[in-house]
């Protein structure tokens, strides 16, 4: 008769434990009664970089990583894309359901009546060098708006936390919009709430006084639907920062700086910025076998490609694959565009890449678009942060709610020194 448990029999004393088996999940706590003496520890699981443990159950996003599956509170990536809007997706993911027509234009003037920030603020910020990297101009940005607005800590009120999530959302364009014209020397662009969320951020990059100004709306369209793809995915390094920083209960400013500050690695959010420097390293197609084989010798890593989680492809890729050629219309065709199409062709050939299963993921081609679009290279893990805030803010809601959380708080294996005595400097 089948039976939702496990059975462990402990070598070391030859007792057996029942563990009961719930959405194919074990409770690492249930280990603990496993021991050799009374006074024992207990057992635990060693899981470095949590390959194989749960962090919390969730209600947002599913991934089948194997069939290439990534459903947004159920409903399709590609329906999404296709379909919806980014402020759309922003509520769905947050508040669980997708908005009636009312709740959607109260939602969206809500969001853009949030977008401009504390003048302070805007007075900080120019006081970065010129050169800084946007994405530590943003982390610090979003960890000083704290500062601005110290009721944010009293999160459990449910009007201030709403407020902060207008906030961030609405603000968020505008704090990056600003980093990138501190970086290029231009004057603060302030946000024009009737052109939408992503027609205001291109307005606020680009708008040079000129009388015949236009959000171009193919280019609009293109960055809604990336901000849609980048919305969130699950537990991922970022994200899995901001549930950590938030556990502790600190406004989710401060929080969510962290979450960023995650984000900004070569290994995450940076992968787009690493593939673009890739792709000009490798500088013409005729140098792609010669670098497969630099990848083969472990000397680098290609980025872009590989996921944790994915093992089979990444559904993002294959969506952001065909917006690359719908901006291509309008901005000319981006040359790297055929140096990746060739790293994919043969990399997908190649018994390296096939049997570790790599393939390429959401941001082997957006810093291609990216760049077509004219964005320097160093502002894409900002055009990464700016939506994945969403998923941040919908996952830490949902921690916060969850009553059995309580501050993150992993074990250690310790394998250092037994207690010794302190050697005087001169004794050494
Ligand atoms: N190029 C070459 N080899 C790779 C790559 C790669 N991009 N990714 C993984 N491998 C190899 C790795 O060397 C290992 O081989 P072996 O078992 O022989 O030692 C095997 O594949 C498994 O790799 P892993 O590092 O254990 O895999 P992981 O799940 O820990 O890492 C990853 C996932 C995304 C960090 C990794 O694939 C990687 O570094 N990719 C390049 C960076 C990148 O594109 N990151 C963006 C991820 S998608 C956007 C996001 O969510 O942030």
């Amino acid at each position: 008769m089948s039976k939702d448990t496990l059975t462990i029999t402990d070598n070391r004393t030859g007792k057996t434990y029942e563990i009961p088996i719930e959405h194919e999940t074990i409770r690492a706590i249930d280990l603990r009664q496993i021991k050799v003496h009374e006074d024992d520890f207990g057992l635990m699981s060693y899981d470095p970089a949590f390959l194989n443990t749960a962090s919390c159950r969730s209600e947002i996003t599913f991934i089948d990583g194997d069939a290439g599956i990534l459903l947004y509170r159920g409903y399709p990536i590609e329906q999404l894309a296709e379909q919806s809007s980014f402020l759309e997706v922003a509520y769905l993911l947050i508040y669980g359901e997708l908005p009636s027509a009312d709740q959607l234009a109260y939602w969206e003037n809500r969001v853009m009546r949030h977008t401009y920030i504390h003048e302070s603020l805007a007075e900080l910020m120019k006081d970065f060098r010129y050169d800084s990297h946007p994405m530590g101009m943003l982390i610090s940005s979003i960890a000083a708006m704290s500062t601005f607005h110290a009721e944010a800590k009293n999160f459990d009120d449910p009007d201030v936390r709403q407020k902060q999530i207008w906030r961030i959302l609405g603000k968020l364009p505008t704090v990056a919009a600003f980093a990138y014209r501190r970086r290029i020397g231009r004057p603060f662009n302030y946000p024009d709430s009737t052109l939408g969320y992503s027609g205001n951020f291109l307005y606020m990059l680009d708008y040079m006084n000129e009388h015949d100004y236009e959000v171009n709306s193919t280019l609009a369209h293109a960055l809604d639907v990336l901000f849609i793809l980048h919305a969130d995915h699950e537990q991922n390094c970022s994200t899995a920062t901001m549930r950590a920083i938030g556990s502790s209960r600190v406004d989710p400013y401060s929080a969510m700086a962290g979450a960023a500050a995650a984000l900004y690695g070569p290994l995450h959010g940076g992968a787009n910025e690493a593939v673009l420097r890739m792709l000009n390293e490798i500088g013409d197609i005729s140098a792609v076998p010669d670098y497969i084989k630099r990848v083969k010798n472990r000397e680098v890593r290609l980025m872009g490609f590989g996921h944790r989680v994915y093992k089979n492809f990444d559904p993002r890729a294959s969506i952001i694959k065909k917006v690359a050629y719908e901006v291509f219309d309008v901005t000319g065709k981006n040359p790297l565009i055929d140096i990746a199409l060739e790293l994919e062709r043969i990399a997908l050939d190649d018994e390296f890449f096939v049997s570790r299963k790599l393939y390429p993921n959401v941001d082997f081609y957006s810093g291609i678009i990216y760049q077509a679009m004219g964005f320097p290279i160093d502002m894409f893990p900002v055009l990464f942060a700016i939506p994945r805030a969403t998923g941040w803010l919908a996952q830490w809601v949902e921690m916060i709610d969850d009553p059995e959380q309580r501050i993150a708080r992993p074990r250690q294996v310790y394998l250092g020194h037994d207690k010794r005595d302190y050697v005087p400097v001169e004794e050494r």
